[in-house]
């Protein structure tokens, strides 16, 4: 297999941040669940009797996943031989027998829980508090914004057949929407705008130039609580693997390009988040709006899944591509992001060919 640079880096920074998940509402109710896939080992987010928790979905016994679902309601219990955990306590069955081995230090294994308003992150040894990888600007910004947001109301996940900086880097810049997104995000004619950038970070704000779909998507406004947002459409990165997006402030869709083991597999999810609604009245209007954004996003992520495949994981570097359009400007941040970081990591290595 070609060895590619972004799986030497990868393991390192899903280690080293902080990254989104889900949102409280989404565990809001005891023995709620929502479970993801990062490279070679999953994370659970479990409402334990009111408390929220986050682990590795692997028995503590022999190693029986916990959670075969994406998500739902269901007790951290083995189906195996009945451990059990609730209420801050593992419970072995028969404990006694088991002798000769130091069962009392027998636990879950945990990884770490942060939260940004209503948005739940998970950490393995996070190198930075989450407002300080955030910047205040960003923490701030989702912090006003999530505690607006319903559960999410559509939840899409595959795996994309391609390495996860090919998925991601495709997210970043614009130049591809014309060709791909033809008859879909093309349509609202999205102005070049502006990219401001938050350390690692960084937010596109990009008016949509179609006179007549502003002026519909405006006068919806009075649907949704009142809310301060971007008139026209916004996409936050949180490097290194995650994207808000939003339009007109009406819903908030999140990707996750979570690494894989594999160089042509990205572990992708995108949830979508409405605003809620300015009265109960509003409330089916809302949800109809919502389920043609979902159908829209979805045949969005479809496209660009159609053109990420065909791009070989041994093309991408950390180095700025020799060709470059000045709305590649995020991507090559991105770039420059990765190149700091593999360089501070002690990642880069002599020779590309090397194997991993
Ligand atoms: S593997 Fe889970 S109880 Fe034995
Ligand atoms: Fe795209």
């Amino acid at each position: 297999m070609t060895y590619t640079k972004s799986r030497h880096i990868a393991p390192q920074l899903v280690k080293a941040y902080w990254h989104p998940l889900c949102l409280k509402s989404q565990v809001a109710d005891d023995k709620d669940f929502v479970r993801f896939n990062v490279l070679d080992f999953e994370v659970v987010v479990f409402n334990d009797a009111g408390n929220l928790i986050a682990f590795d979905n692997r028995c503590p016994h022999r190693g029986t996943r916990f959670f075969t679902e994406d998500s739902g309601r269901q007790r951290i219990l083995c189906p195996y031989h009945g451990w059990n955990y609730s209420a801050g306590q593992l419970r072995i069955p028969d404990a006694k027998s088991f002798v000769g081995c130091d069962i009392g230090k027998a636990n879950l294994n945990f990884f770490k829980l942060a939260f940004c308003g209503d948005l739940v992150f998970f950490g393995i040894e996070p190198r930075a508090t989450l407002i300080d990888q955030l910047g205040k600007d960003i923490y701030a910004l989702i912090e006003q914004t999530t505690t607006h947001l319903q559960r999410a109301v559509d939840f899409n996940r595959y795996a994309f057949e391609s390495d996860w900086p090919i998925s991601l880097e495709n997210a970043l810049e614009p130049y591809h929407i014309p060709l791909v997104h033809r008859d879909t995000l093309a349509t609202l004619k999205l102005g070049k705008g502006e990219n401001v950038f938050f350390g690692e970070n960084s937010i596109w704000y990009s008016p949509v130039e179609n006179e007549k779909v502003a002026r519909r998507l405006e006068s919806l406004s009075k649907f949704f609580v009142p809310h301060e947002a971007f008139s026209g459409y916004m996409s936050i990165f949180l490097y290194p693997f995650s994207m808000l997006s939003s339009t007109y402030g009406y819903s908030w869709s999140m990707q996750n390009f979570f690494p894989s083991t594999h160089a042509d597999r990205t572990w992708f999810t995108s949830q979508l988040y409405p605003l809620s609604a300015a009265s109960d009245r509003y409330q089916e209007i809302v949800s109809t709006f919502m389920a043609s954004t979902a159908q829209n996003n979805r045949a969005v992520f479809d496209e660009d899944h159609s053109i990420c495949k065909r791009i070989p994981g041994d093309t991408w570097s950390w180095d700025a591509p020799r060709f470059h359009s000045s709305l590649e400007a995020k991507l090559l941040h991105f770039r420059a992001s990765c190149a700091e970081w593999a360089q501070q990591a002690g990642a880069i290595t002599t020779s590309d060919e090397d194997p991993v």
